[in-house]
């Protein structure tokens, strides 16, 4: 088990390793997408000071964006972007093959519209997010505010625990009820099964697009895992 400081400063390593792996596709025009949480706030932090090496940044949530901007870094809406080059963005957990499940910070909704959109999409974690298999951490469900308790309902069908994120509201104005007690054993299909609920709007597990690179910040240095 690491310290928080310790996990901290792995968190500013795996960051500073993902500014160096978006280099060659920064340039004139360049868009970059930037996820949610506090791994990706030292990702934006070393970000910032590259911004004369690229157009603007698309964010995935009203967090990022304002510190983006108190960067200097433009900041500008997906749909005024053309193409985005790579989105970096951090997880909750991640299992060997690639699977995440994000949302911690109830911005997955957002996190999964601009990681689509990109044409590269790194991951962030420390080494505490490696899992063998998904599901420990909870699945995040953003549920439209009228459907909380018909979507809860549906979700302990599915034999877990659901907690609702009391007061929380996304950026969207929406509700998170939290999924808890479940193993995902196949996250393709427990991620397409929660999204077909009506009033879901989406859920924090990413398996139909997963990342094309996972940095993993260890004591030992960062570790890459292609999936
Ligand atoms: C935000 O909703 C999340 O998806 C975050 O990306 C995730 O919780 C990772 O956050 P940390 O980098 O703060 O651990």
């Amino acid at each position: 088990m690491i310290s928080r400081i310790d996990q901290g400063e792995l968190k500013r390593r795996v960051a500073l390793a993902a500014v160096d792996a978006v280099v060659p596709s920064l340039g004139t025009g360049a868009i970059v997408g930037v996820g949610t949480g506090s791994t990706t706030n030292h990702f934006i932090d070393a970000l910032a000071k590259l911004k004369d090496r690229f157009e603007a940044a698309v964010s995935s949530s009203i967090a990022s964006a304002e510190r983006l901007a108190a960067h200097g870094v433009r900041v500008i809406d997906l749909n005024d972007a053309e193409t985005i080059a790579v989105y970096v963005d951090g997880a909750d957990e991640v299992e060997p093959g690639g699977a995440l499940i994000k949302g911690g910070g109830g911005a997955h909704t957002r996190e999964k519209i601009v990681a689509a959109a990109a044409e590269r999409f790194i991951c962030i974690v420390d080494e505490s997010k490696e899992v063998d298999t998904l599901g420990v951490f909870g699945v995040p469900v953003e549920v439209v505010p009228m459907a909380r308790r018909s979507v809860a309902g549906r979700l302990r069908a599915l034999g877990g625990e659901v907690r609702e994120r009391a007061g929380f509201v996304t950026d969207n104005g929406n509700a998170v009820l939290d999924l808890h007690g479940l193993t995902v054993a196949d996250p393709d299909a427990l991620e397409a099964q929660v999204n077909n609920l009506a009033g879901v709007v989406e859920n924090g597990i990413f398996a139909a697009n997963r990342p094309d690179l996972v940095l993993v910040g260890t004591p030992e240095g960062v570790r890459e895992l292609v999936p």
